[in-house]
């Protein structure tokens, strides 16, 4: 994906990281450049439409304004281009989007687990390069920075070729069902660290969305259940229809039938990971 602008001020090198301050890889102290903040932006706003159109998605999850607003950490892959290119120089090939989340999980016996996991948002690579192996470098280099166990993150809805992805290159291939959006994989509650000898503080009530906090839960459409009970017998569609399961009219979130409105309060402290 090119741009008619000198991508080197803008993003640096092959990875760059970009936070919620939007800081161009050419600017880390306070003497912004208007200009090249527009244009971080720009490339900003241009990947999350090519990610929506990717996925089939009906608005992107990922724009420049949703950046500022939120606590996520964008990594783009960016070809520097040789010598020989003449402006625009280089290209960017794709991003992975990743943040922190307070979600109510299960574990394996059903059990709900509050956690606060990494979460898989947003991962596009442009359609001319995928499976050229661009796709598992920037997810080695978030996962290098953000020093984390591919087997600890969450995956907020993910797509078929990501599915197969993270089966192919980190043999993540075991979900543990869930009723919300997100997807975890055998060995997410392993070995957590020993539970804090006193209750941790309690939160105020908004900041723990058992059900749908998905990055996507914005994209209103038709209810229908969340990955895996949206799977249709053998041959039907992807997984990815709908995006807000659950959805009553007054915009609540709800469980599946059978289960109360609220999860229930974790039954193992051990299981707290904090
Ligand atoms: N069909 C099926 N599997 C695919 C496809 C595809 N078209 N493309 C990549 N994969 C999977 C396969 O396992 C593939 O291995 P294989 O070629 O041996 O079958 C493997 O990914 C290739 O690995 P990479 O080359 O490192 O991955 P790539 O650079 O293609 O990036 C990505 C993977 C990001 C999923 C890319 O295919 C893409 O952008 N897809 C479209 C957008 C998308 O679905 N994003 C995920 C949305 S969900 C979310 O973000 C939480």
């Amino acid at each position: 994906m090119e741009f008619p602008f000198d991508l080197t001020p803008v993003l640096g090198d092959r990875f760059c990281v970009v936070d919620q301050h939007l800081r161009p890889a050419g600017r880390p102290g306070p003497t912004h450049r208007g200009d090249l903040q527009q244009q971080l932006r720009t490339v900003i706003d241009e990947l999350g439409k090519a990610s929506a159109k990717a996925q089939g998605l009906p608005a992107p999850v990922t724009s420049a304004a949703r950046m500022e607003s939120n606590r996520h950490v964008l990594y783009i892959l960016r070809d520097p281009g040789g010598a020989a290119h003449r402006p625009p120089r280089g290209a960017v090939i794709g991003f992975l989007k990743v943040g922190y989340k307070k979600l109510f999980l299960l574990d394996r016996t059903g059990v709900h687990v509050e956690s606060e996991p990494l979460c898989v948002l947003d991962f596009y690579i442009h359609e001319s390069l995928q499976r050229h192996g661009h796709g598992r470098a920037l997810f080695q280099h978030m996962l290098q920075s953000e020093r984390v166990d591919p087997r600890r993150l969450a995956i907020d809805r993910p797509s078929q070729k990501l599915l197969g992805f993270l089966r192919k290159h980190y043999g993540l291939d075991d979900p543990i069902p869930q009723v919300n959006n997100f997807v975890i994989f055998e060995g997410f509650f392993s070995n957590r660290p020993a539970p804090p000898r006193r209750p941790p503080p309690k939160r105020p009530e908004e900041q723990i969305k058992p059900y749908s906090l998905s990055e996507r839960d914005f994209l209103r459409e038709e209810a229908e259940p969340p990955w895996p009970f949206n799977l249709r017998p053998a041959g039907g569609s992807p997984v990815r229809g709908t995006l807000r399961p659950f959805v009553r009219r007054d915009g609540r979130t709800e469980p599946p039938a059978g289960q109360t409105d609220a999860p229930p309060p974790p039954r193992r402290a051990s299981s707290l990971g904090r």
